[in-house]
């Protein structure tokens, strides 16, 4: 498997190795898994997440299915339909399921065969995602410079909210990608980061991820992004997506809808990175069609952090008698998107350009 980052990789016995992002900044761990059910429970309980990597590991979690029962079609079929349900919102899941099953069924093979096709096709998919961060890693650096350029600018700061680099999306991201390739150019250019309420996405990854490469960060708490926009001091938005619909309706990371109202007040660009795997061209309209995921409660009545002690730990925050509601996804609808950044090049979140530049694959 290619890239320069890895989210996840294969072991000596072609078992798939994830790193843990329950515990990171604090703790850097590996986990293996080893069978399907692994691959379900780690999508379940955010070991893995971010749009790509949650495709990637589901791709491998059909491969590991294969492998467990020697290629038995309709085992692997129970298991991936139970693999597609293991998240809602992300659509990379069930668009890496559908495209394992089908090379499964159309290639008639079973046995050791299908089995050596079902890694072959996951390995492709992740390198496939690499390529197309790459892409968008450039276009989105083009954008940036454009904009430095049209504005006279000599530094660039831009705000995140979540974490859409390499641990959402295997290599450099999509968010992230061209914030990594920016600095490569050269490019002076600061990250506000999002903390990301309720699981920190942008404090405990999209930080992590910034301080390795060098690259200069601020982690903000959620609620800050508008002051700055107001007072000059974020000159882009860029996040991922987890589903974007025909129309360009855009579902991410609960949050990024006030963003880029805000953003559209302060008449600040707004752009969403992604590949044509978080595309859903079925859904005509974002807004009606996208299932927004509900999580647990306890992710927002409690935080983990480190104690005093240096110890991992989980706090409440919330007293017990409140309950708490858990959205896990919203989204802006297209009209407050200035652009999509895909691996073919930046397209107008409308049916009419997503249409065009996409239609092979619709
Ligand atoms: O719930 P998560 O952490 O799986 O959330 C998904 C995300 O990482 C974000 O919404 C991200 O910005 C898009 S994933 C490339």
């Amino acid at each position: 498997m290619q890239g320069q980052y890895r989210a996840l990789w294969l072991d000596k016995d072609n078992n798939l190795v994830v790193i843990d992002q329950r515990v990171l900044p604090f703790e850097e761990k590996e986990i293996t898994l080893t069978n399907a059910k692994e691959s379900i429970e780690s999508i379940k309980n955010m070991i893995v997440r971010g749009a790509g990597v949650i495709g990637n590991v589901a791709g491998f979690g059909v491969y590991l299915a294969g492998r467990e029962y020697n290629g038995n079609i309709e085992k692997i079929a129970l298991l991936a339909e139970e693999i597609r349900e293991s998240r809602p919102t992300a659509v990379n899941l069930m668009w890496a399921v559908d495209r394992m099953m089908n090379v499964a069924l159309n290639s008639k093979l079973n046995g050791e065969e299908l089995v050596a096709l079902l890694l072959a096709e996951a390995i492709k998919i992740t390198d496939e995602d690499c390529e197309r961060s790459e892409k968008i890693a450039e276009y989105g650096a083009d954008i940036i410079e454009e904009i430095m350029l049209s504005r006279g600018l000599d530094s660039f700061n831009v705000l995140t909210h979540c974490n859409a680099g390499w641990l959402a999306i295997v290599d450099s991201g999509t968010a992230l990608a061209p914030i990594y390739e920016a600095k490569k150019r050269g490019i002076n250019i600061h990250v506000w980061v999002d903390e990301t309420r309720p699981r920190n996405q942008g404090a405990n990854l999209t930080a992590w991820e910034l301080s390795k490469a060098g690259i200069e960060h601020t982690v903000i708490a959620d609620n800050t992004g508008g002051h700055l926009m107001q007072n000059h001091m974020v000159d882009m938005v860029i996040t991922g997506a987890d589903r974007v619909a025909r129309n360009g309706d855009s579902a991410n990371k609960i949050g990024t809808y006030l963003k880029a109202l805000s953003a559209k007040d302060n008449n600040i660009p707004f752009y969403i990175a992604l590949p044509a795997s978080t595309f859903d061209f079925e859904m005509l309209d974002g807004l009606l069609e996208i299932p927004i995921e509900i999580r647990s409660e306890n992710e927002v009545k409690y935080m983990r952090g480190l104690s005093s002690s240096g110890e991992l730990q989980e706090f409440q925050i919330v007293q017990s008698q409140s309950s708490a509601l858990n959205y896990g996804f919203d989204v802006t609808p297209a009209r407050l998107i200035t652009a999509l950044i895909t691996e073919r090049g930046d397209c107008q979140a409308s049916t009419e350009a997503i249409t065009e530049m996409f239609g092979d694959l619709i």
